[in-house]
């Protein structure tokens, strides 16, 4: 019995911090933070594309409040995030507390349709 839980305890204190934080939901208000500091240059205030950048790049940026973007899964987005989607290029620089805190924040710019 004693055993079970020392055993528990030590598989809670191995498991690394990005899992916990990766099955976190995350703070939309601090997401936003990171939304202005590493996404908003190509994706706009609201989320709607910078079309300057999009010619850029070469890409038609998404709406980030479009079904298209937000019947991906939170962890569709994570992995877009972190290594870039085609165009995309990935996003360096921030902690994976911040990933699901954005990801929070790009699920309140969902069209109200
Ligand atoms: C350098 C410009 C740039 C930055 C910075 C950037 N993105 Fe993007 N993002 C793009 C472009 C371009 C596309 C469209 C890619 C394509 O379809 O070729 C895109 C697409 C996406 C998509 C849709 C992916 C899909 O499967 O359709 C999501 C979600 C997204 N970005 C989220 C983010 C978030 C969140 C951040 C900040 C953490 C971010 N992006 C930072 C340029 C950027």
């Amino acid at each position: 019995m004693k055993l079970k839980v020392l055993i528990a305890l030590f598989a809670a204190f191995l498991m690394p911090a990005t899992v916990l934080a990766a099955g976190q939901k995350g703070n939309a208000k601090a997401g936003h933070e990171v939304f202005e500091a590493h996404c908003q240059m190509c994706h706009g205030d609201h989320g709607q594309g910078n079309p300057a950048v999009g010619r850029m790049l070469g890409a038609k940026i998404p709406d980030l409040g479009s079904k298209q973007v937000q019947s991906l899964t939170d962890a569709q987005i994570r992995n877009v995030i972190e290594h870039g989607h085609i165009k995309m290029p990935p996003v360096h620089g921030v902690s994976s507390t911040e990933i699901s805190n954005v990801i929070a924040f790009v699920r309140t710019l969902a069209e109200k349709k």
